[in-house]
């Protein structure tokens, strides 16, 4: 996720503008820039990678002013490079902006701007936005120009721009990504959150989705999408600076639990448009005619990671009849596997540094396989390794146990099994359909979390347990092992996934009044048999926790606790089955009073065998 900045005010702007990025940076950048008005007029730095390199170049090109933005990178369009990194300017270079989010319409934009003349310097989407102030400036003037343009601009963005005739003056604009404005004696803070902000007020002003202000050193004037005037008195914060990292979640697994409806959101943003019925990815480096060419899919990956790979397996066998093996990196790496160039290996890591995965694509691209990643960490070892990338945007993920890159995981492996739909000449009808269902995912992920504090009161009541049983069938077998491992690694409770009707060729023999069974229930094509496994278990005296479809009477009656989810198709059902299981173990490892973020013996990224 982009980190943004702006001030007006009397301080020396540019160190405030390098400190707020350097608070911003654990939302993940790799590039950054500032713009600052000095007495000459406008100046600009850029540099690629970490914000040390920018401080380099303000070294040997300084400017100073006490009016300026800034602006930290997460590449979602246009590579990672100087000339991508915000901010960016019109074709006068008068008007400068930088953005988080994604303009959805910039390429029909872009194009139209171009036919009237403008030259445009980047592969970004944001440069439309400057043009399109640009277009309207003779007309309107600086203001009038920018809201002229968030009427004709889609998607979703955190905008901050400013015009090089009018410093002192910042437009600022929300619509999806957060925004807040600090609010101090004689200067003003705008920032992505506030965390770079309490070092100079507490006093924050939230921006609403539509909402965007005029910021002046004094004065910070708010309005709604239809040019209403807003009056919203500031919040006063008293988090710490760590609090607020946190966003004053307790953990950042707690937080990113919550950041799933807006990382699944972002993963597909961009990448499916539901008017032409098509999937697009930007650097998946493979021609319709080189997928023709494959014969067989291998997915490698780890932990969390592999799970998605479980998940992935069923959607890209459905999309392509192609044979799919699924295997853990360390496995995969030693086995010499059955590989040549009509192999497609797709490696799946959050971090893109798990060495055991690295490994087994290193192992994959010496035998000539095609090499695709789906990961998280823009510029990490497994994007450079492989041939194509599809970024999950989930943002940076800090607590050890993995959500919501798991989640992005699984949005990712849904759109990659369109793309395979479309490539084997599908009905447009038909993926638009599909798509449709994904774009209703993340407001149902709103309504999985509004079942928080029955999942706590529930994690409360079974946070005594000594073992634990998953059970899932088909795509939901998958969810089962990762709410096994998501309890195991955060409250050390031993704890196993299984499918479903695997119970009676074992496991069923521990079953008693002591084993909480988690079992997934949602209306598939195997309910039924789901609903019989569930009832041998009942038969043992297991107590029976199911995650079910709202308003599932038979389960309600059946088992000891449900915990319902919103209806969908199959193929998504998993997005959604997995939250109340990552909430249940969040919280039952909070009962037990266990480090959920920094669990014992574990890393966020294993970089060793
Ligand atoms: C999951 O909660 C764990 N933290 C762990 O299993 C993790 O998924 C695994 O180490 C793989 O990590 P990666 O996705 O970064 O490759």
């Amino acid at each position: 996720m982009c980190g943004i900045i702006g001030y007006a005010g009397e301080r020396d702007v540019v160190p405030l503008l390098i400190e707020g990025l350097r608070k911003l940076e654990y939302r993940g950048y790799d590039s950054a820039g500032i713009a600052v008005v000095t007495k000459n007029g406008l100046e600009i730095r850029r540099a690629e990678g970490k914000l040390g390199n920018l401080e380099a170049r303000l070294l040997t090109e300084p400017v100073s002013g006490n009016f300026g933005i800034g602006h930290t990178r997460w590449a979602t369009h246009g590579k990672p490079s100087e000339n991508n990194a915000h901010p960016h300017r019109d074709c006068s270079g008068r008007i400068v902006v930088i953005h988080n989010g994604i303009i959805e319409n910039f390429i029909a934009l872009k194009k139209r701007l171009a036919d009237a003349g403008h030259t445009f310097r980047t592969d970004t989407d944001t440069e439309v936005v400057a043009h399109l102030v640009e277009s309207h400036l003779a007309a309107l003037g600086f203001v009038d120009a920018v809201r002229a343009t968030l009427r004709e601009i889609e998607g979703h963005y955190a905008l901050v721009i400013i015009d090089a005739d009018e410093p002192g003056t910042i437009v600022a604009a929300r619509n999806g990504p957060p925004l807040v404005v600090g609010k101090g004696v004689g200067e003003n803070i705008i920032a992505s959150d506030v965390t770079p902000l309490l070092q100079y007020t507490r006093d924050i002003i939230y921006f609403e989705d539509g909402e965007y202000a005029v910021v002046t050193k004094d004065e910070v004037e708010l309005f709604d999408r239809d040019d209403k005037p807003v009056a919203r008195e500031p919040k006063r914060i008293t988090w710490d600076a760590v609090m607020a990292e946190k966003e004053g979640y307790r953990h950042y697994m707690l937080k990113e639990i919550h950041e799933q409806p807006r990382a699944v959101r972002d993963t597909f943003t961009g990448r499916m448009f539901e008017e032409s019925g098509e999937v697009f990815f930007n650097d998946l480096a493979m021609t319709p005619a080189e997928w023709s060419k494959i014969r067989r899919i291998h997915i490698v990956a780890c932990g969390t990671s592999w799970h998605s790979g479980l998940v992935g397996k069923f959607l890209l066998e459905q999309a392509s009849r192609i044979p799919v093996e699924v295997d853990y990196g360390s496995e995969y790496r030693y086995r010499d596997p059955i590989v040549d160039d009509t192999t497609l290996v797709i490696g799946v890591t959050q971090s893109g540094e798990t060495a055991d995965t690295i490994a087994g694509m290193q192992e994959a691209k010496a035998k000539g396989a095609k090499l695709l990643t789906i990961c998280n960490a823009i510029g990490s070892a497994a994007t450079r390794l492989a041939h194509g990338v599809i970024y999950t945007n989930a943002g940076p993920e800090i607590g050890v146990a993995s959500t919501k890159a798991f989640t992005t995981q699984l949005t990712a492996f849904y759109l990659l099994s369109l793309y395979v739909r479309q490539l084997r000449g599908e009905s447009k009808e038909s993926i638009r359909e599909a798509m449709h269902e994904l774009a209703t995912i993340p407001h149902k992920l709103e309504d999985v979390l509004e079942k928080e504090k029955e999942i706590e009161e529930l994690a409360y009541k079974y946070s005594k347990a000594q073992d634990f049983l998953f059970l899932g069938r088909g795509l939901h077998y998958p969810i089962a092992l990762e709410g096994a491992l998501k309890l195991k690694e955060i409250s050390y409770i031993h704890a196993e996934g299984y499918p479903a009707g695997e119970m009676k060729h074992g496991p069923i023999a521990l079953i008693d009044e002591n084993m909480p069974i988690v079992g997934i229930a949602t209306k598939t094509s195997f309910y039924d048999k789901v609903v019989s496994n569930f009832q041998e278990a009942r038969a043992r005296d297991g107590k029976l926790i199911v995650i079910c479809d709202e308003g599932d009477e038979a389960m309600r009656a059946m088992a000891d606790d449900v915990i319902e989810v919103p209806h969908t198709i199959e193929a998504l059902q998993p997005i959604l089955t997995v939250v109340p299981m990552q909430l249940l173990a969040y919280y039952i490892a909070l009962r037990r009073g266990c480090d959920v973020d920094q669990p014992r013996n574990l890393a966020k990224s294993v970089t060793v065998e």
